[in-house]
């Protein structure tokens, strides 16, 4: 049976943007215009100006945009790259294949990396940090950005679940020297399949990211340059993916709103703790690409959510260094298992009615036993 709220809604988000995207389609299509050309330029270049920076360089994932970071910046065995454990497993592979070795920070409460524990970590192998800005809300980049100078350290941004985030108005992806973005589906910015954006100030790394994603070969001479790879973003992803940054702002500004009424609608139960609301005041501007809670009887609330008809998400039910094949269970995150245990993400996503959020509520304070807020309508 279909969930009355599931989790995301592909189908509603393509039926209102059907007649755009299928005009996109079938001029790249109509044109054979499929590999490296003038929608994935303009792309690029309307991503760098919509994230601040002087390069965009469109590949075929998130995974790759941090990988090719990472060679970029000639990090490589030997080096030690300081990340977080609270993240998808992709953060830390991508280390783990340029050689080099990931060392593993806590998380705080916001689940993004505890800036307290960054120098502690630092050793003289240790070339750079890969902060992960997790649910669309930015770690405190200015005190990172401090230590990384102080230290001299390369910093590489998971932003692949921050496209539109800032902390005081300065863009995720914008303050180290490579930004990631991923567009898999369910992202702030999804495609219609795979792809992911390296953003950067530095024309070198896009130069050689740019080279890098086409086995690189300097397409003007046919001389291959060094070894490199097929991570190119398709020129039909591209189309659709443009079509989809104008719509940006008003998704997130529909996240924001949705972020409120749950707010408001499960602010006063004591056994749920609730990310920071939405709020102009503060330095950071989240765009909720998750709903993550913490909940005292996660995993039965979490039955009784998707009984009720309410699709929900435990992302990692098991911290990655606890997972034996990865060889990092010499690392103690004792925020990072706690939150393990507590974390579930709500739905929400532009398309998501008030009707369906207030569902949602309703089901959660039932579950706890508690009666409905009188001020949720929104
Ligand atoms: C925090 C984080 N890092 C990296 C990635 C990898 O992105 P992709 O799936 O586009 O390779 C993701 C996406 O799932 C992510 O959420």
């Amino acid at each position: 049976m279909p969930y009355r709220v599931p989790f995301v809604n592909y189908p509603e988000h393509y039926r209102r943007l059907w007649d755009e995207v299928m005009g996109a389609i079938t001029e790249v299509l109509s044109r054979g215009d499929l590999i490296l050309r003038d929608q994935l330029r303009h792309f690029e270049e309307n991503t760098a100006a919509f994230v601040g920076v002087k390069y965009a360089v469109g590949l075929n994932s998130g995974t790759d945009a941090l990988y090719l970071s990472l060679l970029a910046a000639k990090v490589g065995p030997g080096d030690e790259v300081i990340t977080v454990a609270h993240t998808f497993v992709a953060t830390v592979s991508v280390i783990h294949y340029s050689g080099a070795t990931p060392i593993l920070v806590d998380i705080g409460d916001d689940y993004n990396m505890d800036i307290d524990q960054v120098e502690k970590a630092i050793s003289p192998r240790t070339k750079g940090i890969m902060p992960v800005h997790l649910n669309g809300r930015l770690c405190d980049m200015k005190r990172l950005m401090k230590i990384a100078e102080k230290h001299n350290l390369i910093v590489i941004e998971d932003a692949a679940q921050a496209l539109g985030a800032t902390l005081n108005g300065k863009e995720a992806g914008s303050f180290g020297l490579t930004g990631c973005f991923s567009f898999y589906p369910a992202k702030i910015l999804g495609t219609a399949g795979d792809g992911g954006m390296l953003v950067t100030n530095s024309k070198d790394v896009a130069d050689k990211v740019r080279l890098l994603r086409d086995h690189g070969v300097q397409r003007a001479t046919g001389d291959i340059l060094f070894y490199g790879f097929n991570s190119r973003l398709d020129n039909l992803q591209a189309a659709i993916l443009d079509i989809k940054l104008r719509y940006l702002p008003q998704w997130i500004e529909r996240r924001r709103e949705l972020a409120i009424l749950y707010h408001k609608g499960l602010s006063n139960l004591p056994q749920i703790k609730l990310p920071v609301p939405p709020d102009s005041q503060t330095r950071y501007f989240d765009v909720f690409t998750n709903y993550v809670i913490r909940a005292r009887e996660r995993d039965r609330l979490v039955a009784y959510l998707k009984e009720s008809g309410i699709e929900v998400l435990i992302s990692w039910p098991k911290p990655i260094h606890h997972h034996k094949a990865l060889n990092l269970g010499h690392f103690n995150l004792p925020m990072t298992e706690h939150i393990s245990r507590e974390v579930v993400s709500l739905p929400l996503f532009p398309e998501l009615s008030n009707e369906q959020i207030e569902f949602v509520i309703d089901a959660v304070r039932k579950f706890y036993g508690s009666t409905r807020s009188p001020c949720v309508k929104g």
